[in-house]
């Protein structure tokens, strides 16, 4: 039995694993060697500088010549006190280590008028093969994208969502569902993968806690094309992680992972530490997002990129209780398709048919 969907044929993939574009993690070595086992590697280029975002495509495209895609942040009414922050973060950044100026600097970067305006543009004239809109709305350039020949997938973390986005013209919706690591919404996985494949008319990737070959058959069971999947990647030899944080990975358990607004004043999924607990029980002590950023000081990269998984953040999902190795890309994809396979062949309920 092969494992094939309509999305998969119409990219050319030939693994139903797409590697969400996670910031910090998932650069050209990564992408490439996920598009090159047959899933679609994305690249996390929402902080990414046009200058950056061109070199790291032409990276991707030196090590593969399979499809890829470039994860982007639609920000436009992402904040309502941006002037405020903006004033805030500059006067902070002084005060700050170097990776906490470093992280206030990205963020002020991305929200920056024109921003994403100028990384659409890269993408269109790099006619890379698929835009993923993280956050936000890529509506108002659909029509731009689609004459380029590029396919749009957008997140959601709700029905609503997924409808509006999926009403504004995507090609498809990533349903993310709340056990999914980094910045995260409340509804579950099962539910919303479920309401979405249920109501849409496009197809539904799903997200959020899909990291072996039996959430993998879950999720192509409950009429998904595709996984959307990231904690799995950070826990690979390509994903650009510190050690310290790989290691976190492998030892937590799915209830270690939790929700916080610590890092950023938006609900975030990390590996509970420290910093976490420090503000357990006094949350009204966070500022909204963006705010929080300044707050935190750079811890919400600090896990990733120091090693320092105490204070920093390990973005990470519940389905790690299922990760206990770091592996090249190509050995997770050719894992969770031969164990999604073999699962989709034998489950409990074919068995029982055929006793
Ligand atoms: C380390 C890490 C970093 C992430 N960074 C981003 C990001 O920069 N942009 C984004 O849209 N999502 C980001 N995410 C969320 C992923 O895109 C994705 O929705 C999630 O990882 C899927 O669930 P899973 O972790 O259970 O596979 C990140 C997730 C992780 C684990």
């Amino acid at each position: 039995m092969a494992l094939i969907t309509g999305l998969m044929a119409e990219l050319g993939m030939t693994a139903p694993v797409i590697q969400a574009g996670m910031g910090l993690v998932a650069r050209p070595p990564l992408v490439a060697a996920v598009s090159n086992a047959g899933g679609l590697g994305v690249l996390g280029a929402a902080n990414s500088n046009t200058a950056t975002l061109r070199r790291e495509i032409a990276e991707v495209r030196a090590l593969t010549d399979r499809p890829f895609g470039v994860d982007l942040i639609f920000p436009s009414a992402l904040t309502s006190n941006l002037v405020d922050f903006v004033a805030k973060a500059q006067d902070h950044i002084a005060d700050l280590d170097e990776a906490g100026s470093e992280a206030i600097k990205e963020v002020l970067y991305v929200l920056e008028p024109g921003h994403i305006e100028d990384q659409v543009q890269v993408c269109i004239e790099e006619a890379v093969p698929v835009l993923v809109s993280a956050l936000g709305t890529p509506a108002a350039w659909i029509d731009a994208l689609h004459g380029a020949q590029i396919r749009v997938f957008s997140l959601a973390g709700t029905l609503s969502q997924a409808r509006q986005l999926a009403d504004g013209g995507v090609d498809a919706v990533i349903a993310a569902g709340s056990e999914g690591g980094g910045h995260t919404g409340a509804v579950g996985s099962l539910s919303l993968w479920n309401a979405c494949v249920r109501s849409l008319e496009v197809p539904v990737i799903a997200g959020g806690g899909v990291v072996d070959g039996r959430t993998l058959a879950a999720a192509l069971v409950m009429g998904c094309q595709a996984a959307w999947v990231g904690t799995r990647f950070v826990a690979s030899e390509e994903g650009l992680a510190h050690e310290n944080a790989k290691r976190r990975i492998l030892e937590a358990a799915p209830e270690d992972c939790v929700i916080t607004r610590a890092y950023s004043g938006k609900t975030m999924r990390v590996v509970r530490n420290d910093f976490v607990r420090s503000f357990e029980g006094r949350e009204h002590d966070i500022a909204p997002f963006p705010l929080q950023l300044t707050a935190a000081g750079g811890r919400s990269v600090r896990g990733l990129r120091g090693g320092d998984v105490a204070q920093g953040a390990v973005p990470a999902g519940q389905g790690v209780g299922a990760i206990d190795s770091v592996l090249p890309a190509a050995q997770i994809i050719e894992q969770m398709v031969r164990e999604a396979t073999a699962v989709l062949a034998d489950s409990a309920v074919t068995s029982a048919q055929r006793a």
